[in-house]
């Protein structure tokens, strides 16, 4: 009979209350116990909770006005990752981040550590830097007020008619957000209240710091590109393994697509994760694939080696533990470093985890990824970066790290260079994007659905959009019904 992925599976749950039901074969937990090295025990933290099924206004991902909500009460509000302490290793070093309506210069201070100033000259307004780079001070290209690096006032012409200005350091400096440095990442918050970093992403800094060793890498890889969507829906398309089936339809011999783990906890509502295993057939396909096939498939795949290219595979062996151990090899010899206690599912499985709003760093080395997601000029809109992450080599030397790549709105990641094969997986994904945006459009369909449980954590984080922009009006003293209608229904 074919497996249409709906049957419960041996041990897992069949639906009998909302969330509960998931697809046949082996879940997540149950390819861990068949690991043959030490799962991360940060693997082993599942959970999930039903967090509802009614449907999403449309208006959340088109709407100028919403866009505006989160651009007031969302992006000044949360802790985002401006950039990466090595491209500011010296004083005067700075990177201008930029989201929403706000821009940050993230600069390098004499004593090495680092602090961000609002991009914006205190005497009319003018962003103070508008490219990344190395500077002495920040000098104003209007009428030359200038500031140190480390936001004092220094140079003011005429000052005989700012005595106003000069008069104390509340009004001569530079305004600053909060910053946070965690794994070689530069966190920033504009909220001068915020929660601190180390509590709001408690359950990032718990899983990373006991399983994952995510300090000691460099960057290999990196380009952001504008997308033709509203950020929410580019994030979305990167958040779930439910849409393989129809866009990625050539791996899915061997991607668990439907077996993937989608982990929400109510204890720590800014992080979720999401985990996709390889070396095993999708529920889907109507055939049981032989550890042959799986393992030929995936090699071709993830190896370049054409298949039947030599290795036999026993009808009883577990195709994963076969791929694992030569893609360890492969990967200890090309990054120059001893990953034999590296186990399968860091190997194989795509391991993403997500930190409100918009930052998802890939955890196993088979996807050594992380992205961002900012929203873009209006709600269509938006900006993706992408990040490619090696191990330090055993030398202890990390390489420099690789220069960003700009792309604009009609550039294809193909352009990105070195960025490999990823780039048409990613375009897979990008075409479906400004379809989505355009049919959110149309008066047919009256909100977005989300699946119970694979998109659990969509629905996650738009309930947590929520909240911050409802903290902000009730700060403001204004009316939840003002927004009533774009807030994501109970139920
Ligand atoms: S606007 Fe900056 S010095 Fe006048
Ligand atoms: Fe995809």
């Amino acid at each position: 009979m074919p497996n249409t992925g709906a049957q419960p599976g041996a041990g897992q749950h069949d639906g009998a209350y909302p969330g509960s039901a998931r697809s046949s074969g082996p879940s997540i937990q149950d390819l861990l116990d068949t690991d043959t090295r030490p799962v991360p025990v940060a693997l082993r933290d599942h959970s999930y909770s039903y967090r509802g099924s009614a449907d999403l206004p449309k208006s959340r991902y088109t709407s100028p006005e919403f866009a505006a909500l989160e651009a007031e009460y969302l992006w000044r509000y949360t802790w985002q990752p401006a950039c990466r302490e090595d491209e500011i290793t010296k004083s005067g070093d700075h990177v201008v981040y930029d989201v929403a309506n706000e821009s940050l210069i993230v600069t390098r201070q004499a004593d090495g550590s680092i602090r961000a100033f609002h991009n914006a000259c205190l005497h009319r307004g003018t962003r103070l830097r508008d490219t990344d780079g190395r500077v002495g001070s920040f000098r104003c290209p209007f009428h030359g007020w200038t500031w140190g690096v480390d936001g004092q006032l220094t140079d003011l012409p005429c000052e005989w008619d700012f005595p106003h200005i000069t008069q104390s350091p509340e009004t001569s400096c530079l305004p600053e957000a909060r910053v946070a440095r965690w794994c070689g990442w530069v966190f920033v918050n504009m909220d001068p209240n915020c929660e601190p970093f180390e509590t709001y992403a408690a359950k990032l800094i718990e899983h990373f710091g006991t399983s994952f060793d995510f300090a000691n890498r460099y960057v290999t890889f990196h380009a952001v590109k504008e997308v033709a969507c509203n950020w929410k829906v580019c994030m979305e398309a990167f958040s779930e393994g439910y849409h393989v089936i129809a866009t990625h339809p050539q791996i899915l011999e061997f991607t668990g697509d439907a077996n993937s783990e989608y982990s929400v906890w109510d204890d720590s509502p800014y992080v979720s994760r999401f985990v996709n295993g390889f070396g095993v057939q999708s529920p889907h396909l109507s055939d049981t694939l032989s550890p042959q096939q799986v393992v030929d498939a995936y090699l071709e795949f993830a190896a370049r080696m054409p298949r039947g290219s030599g290795l036999t595979v026993n009808d009883d062996a577990n195709p994963r533990a076969l791929v694992a151990a030569i893609l360890r090899t492969g990967m200890s010899a090309r990054l120059n470093t001893d990953l034999d206690a590296l186990s399968d599912s860091e190997v194989l499985d795509a391991i993403l985890y997500h930190l409100f709003p918009a930052f998802a760093p890939w955890a196993g080395l088979g996807q050594p990824l992380v992205y961002r997601w900012r929203p873009g000029r209006t709600p269509d809109t938006c900006f993706m970066d992408v990040w490619r992450l090696a191990p330090v080599p055993d030398s202890g030397e990390a390489p420099a790290p690789a220069v960003c790549t700009r792309l604009t709105l009609d550039q294809s990641w193909k352009e990105a260079p070195r960025m490999g094969g990823l780039a048409d997986v990613f375009e897979q994904d990008m075409e479906n994007l400004p379809m989505v945006q355009a049919g959110l459009k149309s008066t047919g369909k009256r909100g977005v659905s989300f699946g119970n449980y694979q998109e659990a954590r969509l629905r996650q984080i738009h309930q947590m959009i929520d909240q911050f922009i409802l903290r902000g009006l009730a700060r403001e003293g204004r009316n939840a019904s003002e927004v009533e209608r774009y807030l994501v229904p109970e139920g």
